[in-house]
């Protein structure tokens, strides 16, 4: 048990014993209610904050919202306090209450900058931040959530593509290995959670639904010891269950490229669109003369296919089973989805396997900064989970997305430009260390 302060009075005291007393007897909820009574009665901010935990350990949250309030109401300078208020109300939907809690720790942490210096006290203060379970809990995973989806929604349960970039980032795995690590972050087994599934999420919403700090719960394994997938068929998020259930479901398997291109590159396929290509590659399911108009094929189809048909090839042994709900991986043959309508254009390109090539190399779409120490072109989505990874465009999609959570904006002026290059500057050059990335962001928002 914490040592409180002097209780106030007889009656606070009174109120204090019996909340430990209810607490050790296990009635939580009982004992939320003393302390509640105890925290509105007194001044001691002891008293106040304990009442925060009981009420948080007991997800009463209409009673933490009180408790953390009155613990904010008396130690106002007290970042923990407003944090614990937020969160509170955050559960309640008491979203306006919530901001207000947020711009006084904001207030708190700029008064800090102008008393220590800006950068060291920025950086210390976005330090803090980080060390707190709702950086992990609210923070990455509302950052990681719209990538696992089609829809992009931020509201969907934790599951294991969200869960190992929040991993990767609490640990400062280097970004790179994003789509391409034979690696999956779990919840640590002494939870006693069931197990990770390759047929359903119910592991993750265990974990969620329990409320577990993510940031201390969650470690790392290796995808190919819990999904089957033999290690060199494993490639980051894009082999994890929840991606495969989104984007290799149905279709012709070009859904997964284009989401990694969308969430990780920064670009959507009309970005990319290159109509001076070698169509050579373009499978027999796009018609080469759509209406009955080549040039309709020549102007738009060419634009997207070209770049991203040898892409998505890397992918040709996979799919998603939805009788079975996982993942599936069948090596040395190729997916019959890569001959849906193969007769629409019989001459076109017929996959025999998963080589694919990099045809953005040349033409307009070198300006993604492919890594020149990479060849270009290989065997399977490990591969070619590298070569997106190892661009300069990912690095600044990463450096960009982090600006848009922390800022609450986008990179607006040239001076706005000139810190996100030397963010990823330094994101690239020191190992590509997300968290980093959230300090250095953060610390120049928090300083404007
Ligand atoms: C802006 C980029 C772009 C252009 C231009 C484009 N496509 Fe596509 N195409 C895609 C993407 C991305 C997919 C994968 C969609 C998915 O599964 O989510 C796709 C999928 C397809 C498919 C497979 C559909 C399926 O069953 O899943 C066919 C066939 C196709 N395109 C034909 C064409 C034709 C014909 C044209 C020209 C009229 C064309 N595309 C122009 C991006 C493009």
């Amino acid at each position: 048990m914490e040592t409180l302060g002097e209780p106030t009075s007889e009656e606070v005291m009174y109120r204090v014993f019996a909340a430990e007393y209810l607490g050790a007897e296990g009635d939580l909820q009982g004992a939320v209610g003393e302390y509640l009574e105890a925290a509105i009665e007194s001044d001691d901010p002891a008293i106040a904050r304990r009442a925060t935990r009981v009420a948080f350990a007991a997800e009463a949250w209409q009673e933490a919202v009180m408790a953390a309030d009155r613990w904010a109401l008396i130690e106002p300078d007290n970042v923990a306090a407003h944090e614990s208020a937020a969160a509170a109300m955050l559960q309640v939907a008491d979203y306006l209450g919530a901001e207000y809690h947020i711009m006084r720790i904001l207030d708190l942490m700029e008064d800090e900058i102008v008393n220590n210096g800006p950068v060291v006290g920025a950086l210390e203060a976005a330090r803090m931040a980080m060390d707190n379970p709702n950086f992990y809990k609210v923070t990455l995973k509302n950052f990681a959530t719209p990538w696992t989806n089609r829809d992009q929604d931020v509201f969907v349960p934790l599951n294991d593509y969200s869960a190992t970039v929040i991993g990767m980032v609490r640990d400062n795995v280097p970004f790179t290995e994003l789509l391409s690590a034979d690696l999956v972050y779990v919840a640590d087994p002494v939870l006693g959670l069931s197990p990770y599934s390759t047929t359903d999420n119910v592991h993750y919403r265990q974990l969620e639904d329990g409320n577990y700090s993510l940031k201390d719960h969650l470690v790392a394994t290796t995808q190919s010891s819990v999904s089957g997938l033999p290690p060199a068929a494993t490639a980051g998020v894009m082999t994890s269950r929840a991606a495969a259930a989104e984007f290799f479901v149905a279709g012709t398997n070009r859904a997964m490229f284009r989401f990694t291109l969308m969430n990780h590159m920064c670009n959507d396929m009309e970005q990319m669109l290159d109509t001076k290509l070698p169509p050579d590659w373009i499978r027999q399911d796009v018609s080469r003369s759509p209406g009955g108009d080549s040039r309709l094929f020549l102007n738009n189809c060419v634009g997207c296919h070209t770049g991203m048909d040898p892409m998505a090839q890397a992918f040709a042994y996979y799919d998603y089973n939805v009788d079975t709900g996982s993942i599936e991986y069948t090596e040395g043959t190729v997916q019959p989805k890569y001959f849906n309508n193969d007769l629409n254009f019989p001459q076109g390109f017929r996959t025999p396997n998963d080589d694919w090539e990099n045809y953005w190399r040349i033409g307009q779409n070198r300006h993604l900064g492919w890594d020149p120490a990479l060849p270009g072109r290989g065997q399977g989505a490990k591969s070619m989970g590298q070569e997106l990874a190892n661009s300069q465009a990912f690095a600044q999609c990463q450096v960009k997305k982090v600006f848009r959570t922390v800022c609450l904006r986008e990179p607006e002026d040239q001076t706005d430009r000139d810190e996100v290059n030397t963010i990823v500057g330094t994101f690239t050059g020191t190992g590509y260390r997300m968290k980093q990335v959230f300090a250095d962001t953060a610390a120049y928002c928090m300083g404007q």
